[in-house]
């Protein structure tokens, strides 16, 4: 009886959130006489709280641009029809594109929110293309490149990263950043990323879930070094599913429980980077190019 009330009472909570944080959709903000829009492409989340990461972007966004609408667009499929499910509907980008034609803007920014220049930005660059040659109204359409686009990026998403890591962290323990990685060739700003750190401070490293260097590669690292103490942060734009579970999961093959059975205690942060207004003006940056 408690349960079932507990349960519905936190339905009760979870939807209130959701209406709060769709209620932007009520008063959707037209094009105003310069036709101009953003449009903001992400991968997205299922988590909730991750989303904070996301209001944090926008509110930055709209600060950059208060006279320009922003909308929003989820390239996982997965994601979006999970949304719908709970009655929240969010684009795909070339829904998005779609309905700011209908919408009548004549010219759109639209900004990659990914980490790096991999799979899901090129696939986004190919859906604006393909978009650019089907009939429209969009005059123009710009994109604004990922976080790590050039040297200039590095050196702005290295100070970010030493200005992200948690007061607490003493000098002789290690940061280990969780980056997403991927087989992409472009997976490589990582080690780039990484190697930049370093020059400032030789205990941080840059890790991936999917890519290279995974777990073994960073705790062979960290072995040489006798660093026995570890902070673990996503370099990730949202703490998501890899955060929560790849990163600091239970299971036996996260990066806490690897580096724990390794003898390496491991401090996972559970916060995405976008949440660090330091690393979203780096977009904010892309995307005034891009207008
Ligand atoms: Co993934």
């Amino acid at each position: 009886m408690k349960l079932r009330f507990f349960k519905s009472f936190s339905l009760v909570i979870i939807f209130m959130l959701l209406a709060a944080s769709s209620s932007p959709a009520a008063e959707i903000q037209k094009p105003g006489n310069s036709g101009k829009g953003i449009l903001l492409v992400t991968f997205g989340t299922t988590f909730d709280e991750a989303r904070s990461a996301f209001d944090n972007i926008e509110e930055n966004v709209r600060e950059a641009f208060p006279e320009t609408p922003v909308r929003w667009a989820y390239t996982s499929e997965i994601i979006r029809k999970k949304m719908e499910k709970q009655g929240n509907r969010v684009n795909s980008p070339l829904q998005a594109l779609k309905e700011m034609d209908e919408q009548g803007f004549s010219s759109v920014a639209v900004q990659s929110l990914h980490t790096i220049a991999g799979f899901e930005y090129h696939d986004l660059v190919k859906t604006v293309r393909k978009f650019e040659n089907e009939a429209n109204s969009i005059k123009d359409i710009n994109i604004g490149g990922p976080l790590l686009n050039g040297p200039e990026d590095m050196e702005k998403a290295a100070e970010a990263i030493l200005g992200f890591i948690p007061d607490e962290r003493k000098k002789d323990e290690a940061v280990v950043l969780l980056g997403h990685g991927t087989h992409h060739p472009a997976n490589s700003a990582y080690a780039a990323l990484m190697w930049r750190l370093q020059t400032e401070d030789e205990n941080i490293y840059i890790g991936t879930v999917e890519g290279y260097p995974g777990s073994e590669t960073i705790v062979e690292q960290l072995k040489e070094k006798q660093t026995y103490s570890a902070w673990l942060l996503p370099f990730m734009s949202v703490a998501g599913d890899h955060a929560k579970n790849d990163m600091a999961g239970k299971e036996s093959d996260s990066w806490k429980s690897v580096l724990s059975d390794a003898g390496i205690s491991a401090k996972p942060v559970l916060k995405g980077f976008a949440e660090h207004d330091a690393f979203v003006d780096i977009w904010v940056e892309h995307l005034k190019k891009a207008r």
